[in-house]
C-alpha cells in the first residue's frame, strides 16, 4: 500500500524579486513500512521536499497525499527528526520526550506519559541521563533524545532530515545501528514509513530499502536504486562485505557520473 504519494511537486521561491525554482516536477511514492532515503548534494531541494511533506511549507504546484488523502497542513501523524537540535533547552530529556507524547496523546494519563518517555529513553540508551538538560548532553545524546521523542509519539510516518549530519563518525555509526534496530524490531512487525534525507552514501545504503537520487538546478529526481541487502542488518557486517562494496561502488559511479555529465553540459554554454 502506498503511504506517502508525492505528485508533480514544483516549488518556487521568490528571492530578491526573482523566481527561483527549488523543485521541479518531483514525484515519488513511498510504500507503507518502507525506508526510503533521498540523497543529493547540498542545495538540490531535499529539505524543501521534506518540509512540504511535513506540511510546514507549501508547494507551488502539485500535492502530497498521505493514506490517499491530500495534506493541507502539518499534522501529528508525521514525526520529525532534524539535524538541528529541536529540544527545549529548559526541559530535561525526560520532559522533552514526555511533551511529544502529551501533544499527541493529550488524554493519556500523565503517569503513563512519563512511563512511555522512560521506556523510550531506555531504548535509546539514555536511562541514566534522562534528567539531564540538553546543554549537559553531547550532540549524539541529544539526537538520541530527539529519536526517542519521535518514536514515543508513535506516528506511522517519520521524516528525518540529516539527523546524524552533525555527529562524529563513531557516534554516527552507533546511531545508524540504533535506528536500524529500533525500526526493524518494531512491535507487531508493523514498521514505520521513513523518509530520510542524507548526503552520505554509506548511511543511505545501510539504512534504506530504496535510495532516491536528486540533482540541483532545479532540484529533481534523476534516479532510484533498490538496496538488495536483507534485514535485519548489522552495519558492521554489511560494511565489511564484498557485496556491500560492489554495490557502493556502483552507486558512487552513478552519482558522480551524473554530476560530471552536468558539468560538461554547463561548459558548453
Ligand atoms: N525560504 C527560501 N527562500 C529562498 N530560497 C530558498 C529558501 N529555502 C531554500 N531555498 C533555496 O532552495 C534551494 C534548495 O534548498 P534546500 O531544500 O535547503 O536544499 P538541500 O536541503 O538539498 O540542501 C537552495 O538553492 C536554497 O538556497
Ligand atoms: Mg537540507
Amino acid at each position: 500500500m502506498e503511504k506517502i504519494v508525492i505528485k508533480n511537486l514544483t516549488k518556487e521561491y521568490i528571492d530578491n524579486g526573482r523566481v527561483f525554482r527549488a523543485l521541479d516536477n518531483v514525484s515519488l511514492a513511498v510504500q507503507d513500512g518502507e525506508f526510503v532515503s533521498i540523497i543529493g548534494s547540498s542545495g538540490c531541494g531535499k529539505s524543501t521536499l521534506l518540509s512540504i511533506v511535513e506540511g510546514i511549507n507549501t508547494a507551488t504546484e502539485g500535492a502530497v497525499y498521505i493514506d490517499g488523502k491530500k495534506t493541507e497542513e502539518a499534522g501529528l501523524d508525521r514525526g520529525v527528526v532534524f539535524q538541528q537540535y529541536s529540544l527545549f533547552p529548559w526541559m530535561t530529556a525526560r520532559k522533552n520526550v514526555r511533551l511529544g507524547i502529551k501533544q499527541r496523546f493529550a488524554d493519556m494519563d500523565k503517569k503513563e506519559q512519563y512511563r512511555i518517555a522512560d521506556e523510550f529513553l531506555k531504548k535509546v540508551g539514555l536511562a541514566s541521563a534522562k534528567d539531564k538538560y540538553p546543554m549537559q548532553m553531547s550532540g549524539g545524546q541529544r539526537q538520541r533524545v530527539a529519536i526517542a521523542r519521535a518514536l514515543a509519539m508513535d506516528t506511522d510516518i517519520l521524516l528525518m532530515d540529516e539527523p546524524f549530519g552533525a555527529i562524529d563518525t563513531k557516534n554516527r555509526a552507533d546511531l545508524q545501528q540504533l535506528l536500524l534496530d529500533l525500526w526493524e524490531g518494531d512491535k507487531d512487525g508493523k514498521r514505520k514509513t521513513i523518509l530520510f534525507v542524507t548526503h552520505d552514501i554509506d548511511e543511505a545504503i545501510i539504512l534504506s530499502d530504496r535510495i532516491i537520487m536528486m540533482q540541483p538546478d532545479p532540484g529533481h529526481i534523476y534516479r532510484e536504486v533498490t538496496v538488495p541487502f536483507v534485514r535485519p542488518r548489522s552495519r558492521e557486517k554489511l560494511v565489511g562485505s564484498k557485496e556491500y562494496n560492489r554495490f557502493r561502488n556502483e552507486l558512487v559511479s552513478l552519482f558522480y557520473a551524473r554530476i560530471s555529465e552536468n558539468l560538461s553540459d554547463d561548459s558548453e554554454l
